[in-house]
């Protein structure tokens, strides 16, 4: 079995790093991170103001400052600093939801846009530190809004177009957003979503919401309610495009974007402006080898993490053309990608393991008929890449000629932190290889002991900050100082674990905690169960992952039902499913329900989740310890109705 993949001969020798210069900067980086951020900061980014220090840190109390005092405009760095020599260049390439349908706004036009949009905002009363949520379907004008927020220093929290009337509510109400911005309706694939109407009836309790802005994606009737809501064309129509982009200080919040955890409801995670964007820029040109004139298209959703740093803000920073894609790998067919790919001459595509697995599913013969002879680098980030859908990529879509980059990071970390650099890093089918500059990985075992050397497990924390690092949790700072720098003093824990084999290499092997990857999109199990009690029909459950053969993990719930199960079966099932749907989204679903009568609870109450965890793993024998459960017998009768559940 072939294990490691040498960087491909075409990209040898022209591509921007190489393996010699990758060691060289990454030694660089660690011996000196302050001149060598200083040195990244000049090369990517237009400052208004110079900082009078690079970092002030203290991981104890999570207080991380990068380029103190200096100020700038992420806008400006995003759009206006383009126009000398760019303005006619594509900024936005939008694919619509049918093939061909497509829009191009140059950065001429974006700036328009962007300025016009910016004095919407201002008009109805948002200052800076304000925030605006955005939840709307993918269209350019969704970066329009990001972009119009960062111009004026407005924080914008966009929410997934997926998301719920009760997810939207609680997120605008954590962070108090003045206006929404959303669209009529979504079309994906075959599907409508009826998006106004969700916004509305989020905004039933979601007072602080003083205004709505409503971009017509569709012309189904849209009920809107005179004083609150207005139509996106009809106030930009009014609006000036003359706008200036103030200076803002290098730690002013940029953005709020809500993610799970373990515990409670998802957090908002904080991004602010300087390091954020140096960040986003350094590592856009770096891990995908960005050209000029390269096409560039990440197929991520904007309501994610993914879609803010390497749709909007990193290509952005670059004067990349960055394509946006409102549709589904699978509408009208799985070769919907190949064939925008072809169409745009795209040179760097970047997407999700599940996205891959999905479209390999129906074999090599559909990206079989298309050239895709523009391709160079091939990303993939949310999940761990198995062996066989990085082949698959490496093989029928990047013809064993492209660079894969498994791109390691999270919401928190703003950009990528472990991958392969395209011509520098010989590759590794499911390893994202090594770290990038300035980032310290360390092993830790559950004692927060450092393990040395390679060929080691453990927990995955960051030693020292970086400039795109998470800044707190909006409003709960102490939760940011729990959630991330208590378990083990000193370091940024990640959550992840991982193997450093015997090259150094890191193998991310999944969540330590109660967070799931469900195609790539991140779920709290504690959010899920308390959405599954909300159904009324059970009194008790507990949610694991199991494996997914596309989603790579997919959502097992235990559940005790509240008549003691005399209910159960079809009725059940389906209110429990439809609660899910209404309290989260569709993307939360279980994927397998079973019934038990009872939860593997120890005397103490808690529940031993790594027994359900071996049970949805198809473990039905080899549970360990068990003696401290109130009723081990409980675990017999689960494996019993396990085993006859349908898969
Ligand atoms: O478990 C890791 C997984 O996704 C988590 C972060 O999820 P989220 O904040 O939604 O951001 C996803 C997009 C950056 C991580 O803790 N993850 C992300 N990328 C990879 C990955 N697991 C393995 N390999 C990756 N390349």
């Amino acid at each position: 079995m072939q294990t490691t993949f040498e960087v491909p001969s075409n990209l040898r020798g022209s591509t921007y790093i190489s393996t010699e210069l990758y060691q060289r900067m990454y030694r660089h980086s660690i011996e000196e991170p302050l001149a060598f951020w200083e040195q990244q900061a000049h090369e990517f980014i237009s400052w208004r103001k110079p900082w009078r220090s690079v970092l002030e840190f203290d991981y104890h109390k999570a207080k991380i400052a990068w380029f103190l005092g200096a100020e700038l405009n992420v806008c400006e760095n995003c759009v206006d600093r383009h126009l000398v020599t760019r303005a006619n260049k594509t900024a936005i390439l939008w694919e619509g939801n049918e093939p061909g349908e497509v829009r191009k706004l140059s950065y001429a036009d974006l700036h328009r846009e962007v300025c016009k949009f910016a004095n919407v905002l201002k008009s109805r009363g948002v200052k800076a530190g304000d925030r605006v949520a955005i939840y709307m379907p993918m269209v350019p004008e969704v970066a329009v809004a990001m972009l119009a927020c960062a111009r004026i220093g407005a924080v914008h929290s966009v929410i997934f177009g997926g998301f719920s009337a009760e997810s939207v509510r609680d997120r605008i109400l954590d962070s108090q957003c003045k206006v929404l911005v959303t669209g009529n309706e979504i079309v994906r694939g075959p599907k409508t979503i009826a998006l106004k109407q969700i916004a509305d009836e989020a905004l039933q309790q979601a007072p602080c919401v003083e205004s709505v802005v409503v971009f017509q994606r569709t012309k189904s009737p849209t009920s809107m309610q005179p004083g609150r809501d207005l139509w996106w064309h009809d106030v930009m129509a009014a609006a000036s495009a003359e706008c200036p982009a103030l200076a803002f200080d290098s730690e002013h919040p940029l953005f709020i974007l809500y993610t799970s955890g373990s515990t409670g409801k998802p957090k908002g995670v904080m991004h602010t402006s300087g390091g954020y964007l140096l960040y986003t820029a350094l590592t856009h040109k770096y891990v995908f080898d960005y050209r000029e004139n390269d096409i560039y298209f990440c197929a991520a959703d904007v309501g994610w993490v993914t879609g803010h740093s390497y749709i909007v803000y990193g290509p952005l920073a670059n004067g990349a053309t960055t394509v946006m894609f409102e549709s589904i790998p699978t509408y009208p067919n799985a070769g919907r990608y190949w064939d925008v790919i072809d169409r745009h001459q795209v040179n760097i595509f970047y997407t999700a393991p599940t996205a891959i697995r999905t479209v390999a599913k129906e074999g090599p013969e559909l990206p079989a008929k298309f050239s895709l002879a523009s391709l160079r680098v091939l990303g993939s980030v949310g999940e761990p890449i198995n062996r066989d859908a990085w082949l698959w990529y490496y093989e029928q879509v990047g013809r064993s000629r492209c660079s894969i980059v498994d791109t390691w990071w999270q919401t928190e970390t703003g950009g990528i932190l472990i991958s392969p650099l395209p011509g520098a890093t010989p590759q590794k089918p499911g390893s994202a290889t090594l770290p990038l500059f300035g980032i310290r990985p360390c092993l830790v075992d559950d004692d927060g002991k450092v393990i040395e050397g390679n060929g080691v497990k453990g927990k995955l924390c960051i030693s020292f900050p970086w400039p795109g690092q998470m800044r707190t949790v909006y409003g709960d700072h102490e939760r940011f100082v729990q959630t991330y720098f208590s378990q083990f003093p000193g370091k940024y824990f990640t959550g992840d674990g991982c193997t450093r084999d015997e090259d150094g290499y890191y193998w991310i092997t999944g969540r330590v905690d109660d967070v799931l990857n469900v195609a790539g999109h991140r779920l709290g199990t504690a959010e899920i169960e308390s959405a599954i009690v909300s159904s009324g029909v059970v009194a008790e459950a507990a949610v694991v992952g199991m494996p997914h053969e596309l989603k790579g993990i997919g959502i097992y719930a235990f559940c005790v039902l509240r008549d003691g199960g005399k209910s159960g079966g079809a009725t059940a099932e389906l209110a429990i499913k439809d609660a899910v749907r209404k309290v989260i989204s569709p993307i939360a679903t279980p994927d397998r329900i079973q019934f038990v009568p009872g939860l593997p609870k120890t005397r103490s109450g808690k529940i031993m989740r790594r027994i359900l965890r071996k049970i949805a793993n198809g473990d039905f024998e080899n549970f360990g310890d068990i003696t401290t459960l109130a009723d081990p017998s409980v675990v017999d009768e689960i494996a019993k109705g396990a085993r006859a559940v349908p898969a």
